[in-house]
């Protein structure tokens, strides 16, 4: 963080007191592709982030230096409800380039990463909070497009900015004190940071950016995506480690991919309301009824359905049983859970198939599956502490050769959510 601050100088030569806000990317234990039909799932935050060091200015200009991608860009603030339009847009080094007239939604001259803060600052202002300019630093160590949720902890990080650069009286402190100085809850802000990534182009649940809002250290949350409740429920850091393997294959999701898979859980629901009025979303069709209606769902429909109905399921189950201590049980449902994904929501591939083999065959490893979107990024691996080298030595031993790619492992300890840090 100290290098953050210390950048900040160096690119934009102020000498002000800076903020630094940070919001965590997030591991999910169970319970995939759930949240769009409304359902449960159970992720952690992680101990890696997005930062944004800042200085707030009177321009209505967000003036940005991204650390990871090497590059500096700036939008204009929408006034009213307007589009943040793209001001400058320049690579490290070199001379900014000439101001793109703005307005339209996506200018030519944005980088991807801007559209991020951008729609952030877009559904913001619709949400009737007064936006104020700033320059800033901003830097992550969540691994890009890995399943590891850094595009929601873009967002995250770049709305606590946003009110930070509002509010600079506001003190260091919860993210939830800062979203309340600006008479929104932390559950709305999450609703709020969703909205703006399906601006960007998918129509993702509400799981990441809520879990990076609502993390708590040493905790997984059980989290209700229709009502927002959940339930921190404390993870057994002396029993099992939570290991997180990189496939090292770029998560493929297309919006494309994942929008289509949403669709087709939105037929289901359709379909199966004709057996039961009261079904608005998956979430609220049981086992029962599904299996004795499911001959009369289209076959692809059929699979997509089963997947999110028993994933439901096995949440519930596996909350359970991580109450009762009862790891081995969580670790089956754990795998039951990737060859669904992997059989009937068609989400998983080779390699994070052969990740998950690899996994299964070390001893002392509960349960092993893919974890986020999927189409590439991660596994996440539930191990007994003397399994994790044994794990590292039959990851590396193998994988490299069969997927002739390099993996990366470590074990994640589940942080605190998202904060203004000073
Ligand atoms: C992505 C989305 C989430 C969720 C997962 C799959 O991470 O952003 O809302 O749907 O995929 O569980």
């Amino acid at each position: 963080m100290a290098d953050l601050v210390a950048r900040f100088r160096d690119v934009f030569g102020d000498s002000g007191p800076v903020r630094v806000v940070r919001a965590p990317g997030r591991v999910n234990l169970i319970g995939e592709h759930t949240d769009y039909s409304g359902g449960f799932v159970m992720p952690m935050a992680l101990d890696r982030a997005v930062r944004i060091a800042l200085v707030p200015h009177d321009r209505p200009v967000v003036a940005l230096w991204s650390v990871q991608f090497d590059e500096r860009a700036e939008f204009r603030l929408p006034s009213g409800r307007g589009t943040p339009a793209v001001e400058t847009s320049r690579r490290a080094g070199t001379r900014p380039a000439r101001a793109v007239p703005g307005g339209e939604a996506e200018p030519a001259g944005a980088p991807h990463w801007l559209r991020y803060p951008m729609k952030v600052a877009e559904v913001l202002a619709e949400a009737g909070v007064g936006l104020r300019g700033f320059r800033a630093v901003v830097d992550g160590d969540v691994p890009v497009g890995s399943g590891l949720s850094s595009s929601a902890a873009y967002e995250v990080a770049s709305a606590l900015a946003l009110l930070v650069a509002a509010r600079p009286d506001v003190p260091a402190g919860l993210a939830a004190d800062l979203a309340e100085a600006h008479g929104l809850s932390a559950e709305r802000l999450a609703e709020l940071c969703q909205e703006a990534e399906h601006r960007v182009g998918v129509r993702c649940g509400i799981m990441d950016q809520f879990v990076s809002l609502h993390g708590r250290a040493g905790h997984a949350l059980v989290l209700d995506c229709r009502d927002l409740s959940f339930e921190a429920v404390p993870l057994p850091a002396r029993e099992a480690k939570v290991v997180v393997t990189d496939s090292g294959v770029k998560r493929r999701l297309s919006s494309g991919a994942y929008n289509e898979r949403r669709r087709q859980c939105e037929e289901g629901a359709e379909r199966l309301r004709e057996f039961d009025p009261a079904i608005r979303e998956l979430r609220d069709v049981s086992l029962a009824l599904f299996e004795a209606r499911a001959d009369r769902l289209p076959e692809i429909i059929r699979r997509r359905c089963r997947h999110v109905v028993t994933e439901n399921a096995r949440v519930l189950e596996s909350a359970e049983a991580l109450k009762a201590g009862d790891l081995a049980r969580f670790g089956e449902l754990m795998n039951a859970s990737h060859d669904s994904l992997r059989d009937d929501y068609e989400v998983s591939g080779p390699e994070l198939d052969l990740l998950v083999e690899i996994a299964r065959g070390v001893g002392g490893v509960m349960g092993s599956r893919l974890t986020g979107a999927g189409f590439g990024g991660c596994t996440v691996t539930l191990a007994r502490p003397e399994a994790v080298e044994p794990l590292r030595a039959a990851v590396l031993e193998h994988y490299p050769r069969r997927a002739g790619l390099e993996p990366r492992i470590w074990v994640s300890e589940a942080a605190a959510g998202a904060a203004v840090e000073v």
